[in-house]
Protein backbone atom coordinates (compact mmCIF):
# COMPACT_ATOMS: atom_id res chain seq x y z
CA UNK A 1 0.00 0.00 0.00
CA UNK A 2 2.14 2.90 -1.16
CA UNK A 3 0.79 6.36 0.23
CA UNK A 4 2.12 9.63 -0.18
CA UNK A 5 0.89 13.17 0.48
CA UNK A 6 -0.42 15.18 3.35
CA UNK A 7 -2.44 12.61 6.35
CA UNK A 8 -5.57 15.21 6.63
CA UNK A 9 -6.47 13.55 9.60
CA UNK A 10 -3.43 14.97 11.42
CA UNK A 11 -4.51 18.46 11.14
CA UNK A 12 -7.71 17.56 12.86
CA UNK A 13 -5.78 16.00 15.62
CA UNK A 14 -3.37 19.17 15.69
CA UNK A 15 -6.55 21.55 15.84
CA UNK A 16 -7.75 19.41 18.90
CA UNK A 17 -4.85 19.91 20.81
CA UNK A 18 -4.30 23.59 20.15
CA UNK A 19 -7.70 24.16 22.17
CA UNK A 20 -6.16 23.27 25.29
CA UNK A 21 -3.76 25.43 26.05
CA UNK A 22 -1.82 25.82 29.48
CA UNK A 23 -1.24 28.17 32.58
CA UNK A 24 1.28 26.58 34.60
CA UNK A 25 3.52 24.59 32.60
CA UNK A 26 5.33 25.94 29.18
CA UNK A 27 4.49 22.84 26.45
CA UNK A 28 6.94 22.66 23.08
CA UNK A 29 5.09 20.05 20.53
CA UNK A 30 7.77 17.36 19.26
CA UNK A 31 5.52 16.82 16.17
CA UNK A 32 1.79 17.51 14.72
CA UNK A 33 0.58 14.84 17.57
CA UNK A 34 2.49 13.32 19.33
CA UNK A 35 5.56 14.56 22.02
CA UNK A 36 5.95 17.26 23.57
CA UNK A 37 8.59 19.03 25.53
CA UNK A 38 7.66 20.26 29.22
CA UNK A 39 9.18 23.35 30.83
CA UNK A 40 8.68 25.17 34.12
CA UNK A 41 8.10 22.13 36.53
CA UNK A 42 9.93 20.37 39.14
CA UNK A 43 8.92 17.12 39.31
CA UNK A 44 10.24 16.30 42.75
CA UNK A 45 7.43 19.11 44.25
CA UNK A 46 4.39 19.53 42.07
CA UNK A 47 1.37 21.30 42.91
CA UNK A 48 -2.38 20.21 42.47
CA UNK A 49 -3.00 22.53 39.27
CA UNK A 50 0.78 21.93 37.81
CA UNK A 51 -0.18 18.39 38.20
CA UNK A 52 -3.21 18.50 36.37
CA UNK A 53 -1.73 19.80 33.59
CA UNK A 54 0.91 17.40 33.23
CA UNK A 55 -1.97 14.72 33.36
CA UNK A 56 -3.63 16.32 30.65
CA UNK A 57 -0.57 16.92 28.87
CA UNK A 58 0.17 13.01 28.74
CA UNK A 59 -3.24 12.05 27.42
CA UNK A 60 -2.95 14.74 24.82
CA UNK A 61 0.45 14.14 23.60
CA UNK A 62 0.89 10.38 24.67
CA UNK A 63 4.68 11.21 25.23
CA UNK A 64 6.04 14.19 27.55
CA UNK A 65 9.29 15.08 28.19
CA UNK A 66 10.97 17.17 31.44
CA UNK A 67 14.66 18.18 31.37
CA UNK A 68 16.80 19.02 34.41
CA UNK A 69 15.07 16.86 36.41
CA UNK A 70 17.38 15.67 39.24
CA UNK A 71 15.11 13.86 41.57
CA UNK A 72 15.66 11.50 43.88
CA UNK A 73 14.93 7.75 43.46
CA UNK A 74 11.73 8.24 45.89
CA UNK A 75 10.75 11.24 44.21
CA UNK A 76 10.78 9.22 40.94
CA UNK A 77 8.76 6.66 42.08
CA UNK A 78 6.27 9.19 43.50
CA UNK A 79 4.84 11.08 40.74
CA UNK A 80 4.78 7.64 38.98
CA UNK A 81 3.17 6.40 41.99
CA UNK A 82 0.20 9.39 41.38
CA UNK A 83 -0.65 7.70 38.24
CA UNK A 84 -1.34 4.05 39.66
CA UNK A 85 0.24 1.04 41.43
CA UNK A 86 3.82 0.39 40.39
CA UNK A 87 4.83 -2.79 38.43
CA UNK A 88 7.26 -5.18 39.25
CA UNK A 89 9.16 -6.95 36.38
CA UNK A 90 9.66 -10.28 36.24
CA UNK A 91 12.54 -10.50 33.85
CA UNK A 92 14.00 -7.28 33.68
CA UNK A 93 16.90 -6.44 36.36
CA UNK A 94 15.93 -3.85 39.18
CA UNK A 95 17.93 -0.99 40.80
CA UNK A 96 19.97 -2.42 44.14
CA UNK A 97 17.27 -1.75 46.30
CA UNK A 98 14.10 -0.78 44.46
CA UNK A 99 12.58 -3.38 43.20
CA UNK A 100 9.97 -1.44 41.54
CA UNK A 101 12.32 0.17 39.07
CA UNK A 102 13.90 -1.46 35.91
CA UNK A 103 17.58 -0.40 35.17
CA UNK A 104 18.47 -0.81 31.42
CA UNK A 105 21.89 -0.48 32.13
CA UNK A 106 24.20 -0.66 28.90
CA UNK A 107 27.69 -0.70 27.60
CA UNK A 108 30.62 -2.50 25.42
CA UNK A 109 28.97 -5.81 27.63
CA UNK A 110 25.24 -5.07 27.87
CA UNK A 111 24.00 -4.28 24.52
CA UNK A 112 20.69 -2.38 23.92
CA UNK A 113 17.71 -4.75 22.55
CA UNK A 114 15.11 -2.47 23.52
CA UNK A 115 15.13 -1.16 19.26
CA UNK A 116 11.85 -2.80 18.44
CA UNK A 117 8.49 -0.92 18.43
CA UNK A 118 6.74 -2.51 21.52
CA UNK A 119 4.28 -1.53 24.19
CA UNK A 120 5.23 -2.04 27.60
CA UNK A 121 4.47 -5.53 28.90
CA UNK A 122 1.29 -6.16 26.88
CA UNK A 123 1.78 -9.61 27.43
CA UNK A 124 0.06 -8.75 31.01
CA UNK A 125 -3.56 -9.50 31.83
CA UNK A 126 -3.24 -5.46 32.92
CA UNK A 127 -0.82 -4.07 30.59
CA UNK A 128 1.08 -0.90 31.52
CA UNK A 129 -0.88 2.34 31.79
CA UNK A 130 2.50 4.48 31.46
CA UNK A 131 6.26 4.43 31.88
CA UNK A 132 8.30 7.00 33.31
CA UNK A 133 12.13 6.90 32.18
CA UNK A 134 14.87 9.08 33.27
CA UNK A 135 18.23 9.07 32.01
CA UNK A 136 21.81 8.50 34.43
CA UNK A 137 23.99 7.93 31.78
CA UNK A 138 23.88 8.87 27.93
CA UNK A 139 26.10 8.19 24.85
CA UNK A 140 27.68 11.20 23.43
CA UNK A 141 25.42 10.92 20.26
CA UNK A 142 22.96 8.60 19.85
CA UNK A 143 20.91 6.27 22.41
CA UNK A 144 17.20 8.39 21.14
CA UNK A 145 14.04 7.08 22.11
CA UNK A 146 11.28 7.19 19.63
CA UNK A 147 7.61 7.28 19.90
CA UNK A 148 4.96 6.39 17.37
CA UNK A 149 1.08 7.28 17.66
CA UNK A 150 -1.05 4.48 17.44
CA UNK A 151 -4.15 6.43 17.46
CA UNK A 152 -2.74 8.28 14.30
CA UNK A 153 -1.70 4.91 13.48
CA UNK A 154 -5.50 3.60 13.83
CA UNK A 155 -7.21 7.20 12.57
CA UNK A 156 -4.74 6.71 8.61
CA UNK A 157 -6.07 3.04 8.23
CA UNK A 158 -9.25 2.83 4.93
CA UNK A 159 -12.62 2.31 6.23
CA UNK A 160 -12.55 -1.46 5.10
CA UNK A 161 -9.43 -1.98 7.70
CA UNK A 162 -11.29 -0.50 10.11
CA UNK A 163 -14.37 -2.70 10.13
CA UNK A 164 -12.30 -5.89 9.35
CA UNK A 165 -10.79 -4.85 13.15
CA UNK A 166 -13.51 -4.68 14.95
CA UNK A 167 -13.39 -7.24 17.23
CA UNK A 168 -10.77 -8.63 16.51
CA UNK A 169 -8.82 -10.23 18.61
CA UNK A 170 -4.80 -11.02 18.99
CA UNK A 171 -2.83 -13.18 21.71
CA UNK A 172 0.30 -11.27 23.80
CA UNK A 173 2.67 -14.21 25.20
CA UNK A 174 6.17 -12.97 26.84
CA UNK A 175 7.51 -16.20 25.72
CA UNK A 176 8.61 -14.64 22.10
CA UNK A 177 11.25 -12.44 23.89
CA UNK A 178 12.25 -12.96 27.83
CA UNK A 179 11.11 -16.54 27.58
CA UNK A 180 14.05 -16.79 25.04
CA UNK A 181 16.39 -16.51 27.97
CA UNK A 182 14.91 -19.14 30.41
CA UNK A 183 15.27 -23.09 30.85
CA UNK A 184 12.16 -25.17 30.21
CA UNK A 185 11.70 -25.62 34.07
CA UNK A 186 11.88 -21.95 34.61
CA UNK A 187 10.13 -21.16 31.23
CA UNK A 188 7.05 -23.78 32.50
CA UNK A 189 6.86 -22.01 35.96
CA UNK A 190 6.21 -18.27 34.40
CA UNK A 191 4.25 -19.54 32.19
CA UNK A 192 1.58 -20.41 34.67
CA UNK A 193 2.24 -17.49 36.28
CA UNK A 194 2.12 -15.20 33.03
CA UNK A 195 -0.09 -17.16 30.41
CA UNK A 196 -0.54 -16.35 27.48
CA UNK A 197 -3.32 -13.51 26.72
CA UNK A 198 -6.08 -12.00 24.63
CA UNK A 199 -6.27 -8.50 23.87
CA UNK A 200 -8.58 -6.51 21.52
CA UNK A 201 -6.57 -5.69 18.57
CA UNK A 202 -7.87 -2.13 18.67
CA UNK A 203 -8.27 -0.43 22.02
CA UNK A 204 -10.37 2.45 23.37
CA UNK A 205 -8.39 4.30 25.68
CA UNK A 206 -10.36 4.11 28.85
CA UNK A 207 -9.99 7.62 29.84
CA UNK A 208 -9.70 9.79 25.98
CA UNK A 209 -11.94 7.45 24.35
CA UNK A 210 -10.09 7.25 21.33
CA UNK A 211 -9.30 3.94 19.20
CA UNK A 212 -5.62 2.86 19.07
CA UNK A 213 -3.67 -0.15 16.95
CA UNK A 214 -2.88 -2.57 20.47
CA UNK A 215 -0.43 -4.89 18.37
CA UNK A 216 3.16 -4.75 18.39
CA UNK A 217 5.85 -6.83 16.61
CA UNK A 218 7.46 -8.07 20.09
CA UNK A 219 4.85 -9.70 22.09
CA UNK A 220 2.04 -10.06 19.72
CA UNK A 221 1.74 -13.59 18.71
CA UNK A 222 -1.07 -14.08 16.51
CA UNK A 223 -4.84 -13.14 16.01
CA UNK A 224 -7.69 -15.55 17.50
CA UNK A 225 -9.78 -17.28 14.99
CA UNK A 226 -8.04 -16.09 11.75
CA UNK A 227 -6.25 -18.24 9.41
CA UNK A 228 -2.53 -18.31 10.50
CA UNK A 229 -1.07 -16.85 7.11
CA UNK A 230 -4.22 -14.16 6.61
CA UNK A 231 -3.32 -13.08 10.38
CA UNK A 232 0.07 -12.66 10.04
CA UNK A 233 -0.07 -10.78 7.25
CA UNK A 234 -2.53 -8.74 9.14
CA UNK A 235 -0.37 -8.27 11.63
CA UNK A 236 2.18 -7.35 9.39
CA UNK A 237 0.42 -3.86 8.02
CA UNK A 238 -0.59 -2.81 11.42
CA UNK A 239 3.12 -3.61 13.05
CA UNK A 240 4.50 -1.37 9.81
CA UNK A 241 2.37 1.79 10.95
CA UNK A 242 4.64 2.11 13.71
CA UNK A 243 7.31 3.19 11.25
CA UNK A 244 5.33 5.82 9.13
CA UNK A 245 7.39 8.89 10.13
CA UNK A 246 4.25 11.72 10.22
CA UNK A 247 3.26 9.31 13.52
CA UNK A 248 6.64 9.47 15.33
CA UNK A 249 8.37 11.81 17.18
CA UNK A 250 11.92 11.35 18.53
CA UNK A 251 13.40 12.35 21.98
CA UNK A 252 17.33 13.21 22.26
CA UNK A 253 18.35 12.85 25.78
CA UNK A 254 20.83 14.45 28.13
CA UNK A 255 20.88 12.96 32.01
CA UNK A 256 18.25 13.87 34.52
CA UNK A 257 15.78 14.01 31.37
CA UNK A 258 12.81 12.63 32.08
CA UNK A 259 9.86 10.84 29.60
CA UNK A 260 6.55 9.99 30.42
CA UNK A 261 4.65 7.64 28.12
CA UNK A 262 1.25 6.66 27.71
CA UNK A 263 1.47 2.71 26.84
CA UNK A 264 -2.21 2.86 25.98
CA UNK A 265 -1.68 5.03 22.97
CA UNK A 266 1.71 4.70 21.57
CA UNK A 267 4.59 2.36 21.19
CA UNK A 268 8.41 3.46 21.63
CA UNK A 269 11.26 1.82 20.36
CA UNK A 270 15.14 2.47 21.60
CA UNK A 271 17.69 3.15 18.74
CA UNK A 272 20.14 0.96 19.39
CA UNK A 273 23.07 3.08 17.66
CA UNK A 274 25.95 3.38 20.64
CA UNK A 275 27.45 0.88 21.46
CA UNK A 276 29.80 0.22 22.90
CA UNK A 277 29.19 3.47 24.70
CA UNK A 278 27.33 3.52 28.10
CA UNK A 279 23.60 4.17 28.58
CA UNK A 280 22.21 4.09 31.67
CA UNK A 281 18.39 4.78 32.39
CA UNK A 282 15.90 3.92 34.86
CA UNK A 283 12.29 3.08 34.23
CA UNK A 284 8.94 3.04 36.87
CA UNK A 285 6.18 1.37 34.76
CA UNK A 286 2.62 1.71 36.28
CA UNK A 287 -0.31 -0.82 35.91
CA UNK A 288 -3.30 -0.31 33.72
CA UNK A 289 -6.50 -1.05 33.53
CA UNK A 290 -7.30 -4.43 31.23
CA UNK A 291 -7.29 -2.90 27.62
CA UNK A 292 -11.23 -2.71 26.31
C1 LIG B 1 12.04 0.61 27.04
O1 LIG B 1 11.26 0.86 27.95
O2 LIG B 1 11.74 -0.11 26.10
C2 LIG B 1 13.41 1.26 27.05
C3 LIG B 1 13.37 2.59 26.38
C4 LIG B 1 14.71 3.25 26.32
O3 LIG B 1 15.68 2.73 26.90
O4 LIG B 1 14.81 4.31 25.71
Amino acid sequence: MLHYGPRPFLHEMREELERAPCKRITLRPLSPTIGAEIGGVDLGDLDGETFAEIERAHLDYKVIFFRDQDITTEQHLAFARRFGELEEHPFLPSKEGYTKIIRFAKDEDVKGVENVWHSDVSWREQPSLGSVLRAHEVPSVGGDTLFSDMVAAYQGLDDELKAKLEGLRAVHDFTRTFGLLLDPEALAEKQKEFPAIEHPVVRTHPVTGKKAIYVNAVFTSHIVGMEREEGDRLLLLLYSQAAVPEYQCRFRWQKNSIAFWDNRSLQHYAASDYWPQQRVMERVTIIGARPA
